[in-house]
């Protein structure tokens, strides 16, 4: 029988890069998507699988909705990557970014227990919880935790909690703690996709100027689409466990303006460039660099896309989007 997941977050990033990752392998996708007046099938409908996903109610603040859910469909696996999942963002909504991240994995693993236990569960951890932690240099399973924003501190939570239910009722959970990884279906308002939005609009003569916080934090910067295939990895070994993924390099965001405005042919990124205190966050993590020889020797996990490959794939697509909206230019 074909195997079923639940992806939580699939009109997100991370989800339509799995979903479609996972009907090449004949899943059955459910797809949750929040009570909306207007929901966004953009992502899902830029890698053509907008009709090929089961779409399913609910809410990850709202735990009946999840419970009724999982009781009903009983997935095979679930994916959680709903989250709010903007770190600047959280430091104003604390209490949100709580409640979905943190008591909304609550709810789900709840679920599980109650109606469906031997659903495999994969949890989207993420290299935030390490904040200023680090084992020289870099960050793997041994690093200990010291995250700078609500978001971090959200997600820790949910990261003990998925291994408390292994631990507590052996149920198959997993936590995938990611670094950063994008692409170009990456929300606006994260750094690269703000950084090769803006220089598209530039070239094409739409805008004049980009405005930064930070430039000099370092991140260890991947594809999404090569990320996605470590998620699953990780619910097809015998038993639950935790990863570390990443690429082992990082480039401060001043690397990837450079190479942005490179891409796109325009010379001088100094002059387009402003640096303003609004983007600065109160507490920042200024490094991150995944050591992630577990994933590889155990997943036999590794990363496609390098740097310079990311940052090119991300211009040309802000480039050609700017291009088909305004043909004149
Ligand atoms: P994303 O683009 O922000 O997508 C998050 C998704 O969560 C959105 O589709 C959003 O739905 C959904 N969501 C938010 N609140 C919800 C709620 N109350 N109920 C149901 N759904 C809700 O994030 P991403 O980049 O794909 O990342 C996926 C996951 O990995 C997130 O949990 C993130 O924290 C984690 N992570 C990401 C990275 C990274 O670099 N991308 C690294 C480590 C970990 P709407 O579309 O309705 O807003
Ligand atoms: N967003 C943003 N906007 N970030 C800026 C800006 C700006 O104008 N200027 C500098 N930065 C810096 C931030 O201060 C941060 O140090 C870095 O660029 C990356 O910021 P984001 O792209 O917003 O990502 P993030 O690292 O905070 O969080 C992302 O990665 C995490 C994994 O490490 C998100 O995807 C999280 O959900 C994910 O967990």
């Amino acid at each position: 029988m074909a195997k079923t997941a639940l992806i939580t977050g699939i009109l997100g990033q991370d989800g339509p890069y799995l979903a479609k990752f996972l009907l090449e392998k004949d899943y059955k996708i459910y797809g949750l998507v929040r009570r909306y007046s207007n929901p966004n099938f953009g992502n899902l409908e830029y890698l053509k699988i907008a009709d090929k996903v089961d779409y399913v109610e609910g809410d990850m603040a709202d735990e009946a909705s999840l419970l009724n859910l999982i009781r009903v469909i009983r997935p095979t696996e679930i994916y959680n990557l709903a989250a709010q999942s903007f770190v600047a963002a959280s430091f104003e909504q604390a209490r949100l970014t709580t409640e979905v991240n943190s008591l909304g994995v609550l709810h789900l693993l709840n679920a599980i227990k109650m109606f469906s236990p031997t659903t495999k569960f994969y949890q989207a951890s993420t290299s935030e919880m390490f904040g200023l932690q680090h084992t020289n240099g870099y960050q793997d399973e041994k690093t200990p935790f010291h995250p700078r924003s609500p978001y971090g501190i959200s997600k820790v939570y949910a990261y003990w909690l998925t291994v408390n239910f292994r631990e507590a009722y052996g149920i198959f959970t997993s936590n995938g703690v990611l670094f950063n990884h994008e692409s170009p279906i990456r929300g606006p308002q994260f750094v690269t996709r703000k950084i090769t939005d803006a220089v598209a609009k530039i070239k094409i003569g739409l805008a004049k100027n980009l405005h930064l916080g930070n430039l000099e934090a370092k991140r260890d910067w991947g594809f999404a689409g090569d990320y996605v295939e470590a998620m699953y990895l990780m619910l097809q070994q015998e038993k639950g466990d935790d990863f570390v993924v990443g690429t082992g390099e990082n480039h401060s965001v001043k690397e990837f303006v450079e190479l942005a405005f490179r891409f796109a042919g325009i010379p001088h990124w100094e002059e387009y460039v402003v640096v303003d205190p609004l983007f600065k966050r109160p507490s920042e993590v200024p490094e991150l660099r995944a050591k992630s020889d577990k994933a590889r020797k155990i997943l036999g996990w590794k990363p496609k896309t390098n740097f310079e490959e990311l940052a090119k794939m991300m211009v040309e697509a802000d480039i050609k989007r700017y291009k088909i909206l305004n043909p004149k230019s």
